[in-house]
């Protein structure tokens, strides 16, 4: 075919399958309300989980960086890049997460295609839920371990996987803590078990329950109290941190390991000082304010229980973000579209982010949203229900 044919031939395919993507405009802080191409709607679809990308004492921090120390790193980590303010944002995140040490990344997506291939080898063999994040799954694809996937949650497939393994070398099992789509926690006491069983390593990705899980916001290890059982956790600093960045957090020799070998530590930029800061300032607030954590979780009741009132059928969420399950991917995009001309922006999630048939809207819930903004919300919805 034609070179510039093809190009539009594929994008045909995606607009006829409801799966075209656009990017829309943004010009106000992620809160309870945005303007979104200069209209005011409420937002269910961000990741400010504590809204601290906003708060007075981060957004203070990150600024006096950015006057210090200017706008950014100028070169990787391992050249002159390393600023001080890493120290200082690791020992913070190794001490809530209970371990030796912590390494941060330039993103979350970076951090799990840097540490997944090095975990698992030639020889080796991973074993990965079928719901993890697409990041997971391209740590997975970079590996040149065996992999296979169990199904979701389902602890007795993962142990079966587990017994007919014993030729590889080295076994990972790794999950998402809190699933980015389903909002449901991985059953992470029962694969801990398992995984002192048949002497596996266990790895958790903690993007959506860092801050948000566990008494000091340490996400799902916490959670469960499974700080003794050598997990290793990685997560992010872009969603209830409200910055940008990636971490990993376990034994100092794992780190030691990650920042001799993890080419998406080595071979990138580091991050600006003013995210350093920012995030670290973010730190202090997540451990001295658990109102914010509060605020969160009384929001995520508000909405649910509104919403399931007014008869929609949610996932069973134990978490903040909550799906709206509409099957077809163009039903989906469709539904987005109406709630969006009633004033409520909650994006369609469609394949392949998620699994071909279960299209849905993600609402996530903030804790700056207002009771005021979740009421309309639900109204929002209705309305976008009674015209589809
Ligand atoms: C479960 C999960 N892991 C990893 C990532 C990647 O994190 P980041 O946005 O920091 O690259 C995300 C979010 O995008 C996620 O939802």
């Amino acid at each position: 075919m034609h070179k510039a044919r093809w190009l539009k031939s594929e994008l045909d395919r995606l607009h006829h399958a409801g799966l075209w993507r656009s990017l829309r405009s943004v010009t106000t802080a992620p809160t309870g309300r945005i303007l979104l191409e200069g209209r005011e709607v409420i937002l269910l679809g961000s990741n400010n989980y504590l809204g601290l990308s906003v708060h007075p004492a981060v957004i203070e921090a990150a600024a006096t960086a950015a006057q210090k120390y200017g706008t950014g790193a100028s070169a990787s980590r391992l050249m002159s890049g390393n600023s001080h303010l890493y120290a200082d944002l690791e020992a913070k995140i190794a001490k809530v997460k209970a371990t030796e040490a912590a390494l941060v990344f330039g993103s979350g997506y970076l951090a799990n295609i840097g540490i997944i291939p090095l975990l698992a080898d030639d020889g080796d063999l991973i074993l990965s839920d079928a719901l993890n994040h697409a990041s997971i799954i391209d740590g997975c694809r970079l590996s040149h371990a065996t992999k296979q996937v169990y199904r979701h949650c389902d602890i007795e497939h993962l142990e079966s996987l587990l017994a007919q393994s014993p030729k590889f070398r080295r076994r990972l099992v790794v999950t998402d803590g809190v699933f980015s789509m389903d909002g449901d926690i991985a059953p992470l006491p029962e694969i801990c078990t398992l995984a002192d069983r048949y002497d596996a390593m266990v790895m958790v990705d903690d993007a959506h329950s860092f801050g948000v899980l566990g008494k000091k916001g340490g996400g799902t290890i916490e959670h469960f109290g499974l700080e003794n059982r050598g997990v290793i956790q990685m997560g992010t600093l872009s969603k209830a941190v409200g910055g940008l960045g990636g971490y990993v957090a376990g034994s100092a020799a794992l780190i030691d390991f990650l920042v001799n070998r993890a080419r998406s530590f080595i071979f990138t930029t580091g991050l600006p000082p003013a995210t350093l800061a920012g995030a670290s300032a973010a730190l202090d607030v997540i451990r001295s304010t658990p109102e914010l954590r509060r605020q969160l979780h009384s929001n995520v009741h508000l909405l649910k229980n509104a919403l399931l009132q007014e008869g929609f059928q949610l996932l069973p969420s134990e978490t903040q973000i909550l799906p709206l399950i509409l099957g077809a991917a163009d039903v989906a995009s469709r539904f987005a579209e109406i709630l969006l001309s009633h004033g409520v922006y909650a994006p369609a999630i469609r394949p392949p982010t998620v699994p071909e048939g279960t299209s849905r809207l993600r609402l996530s819930v903030i804790a700056s949203h207002t009771p005021e903004d979740l009421e309309a919300a639900v109204e929002g919805f209705v309305a976008a229900r009674a015209a589809v």
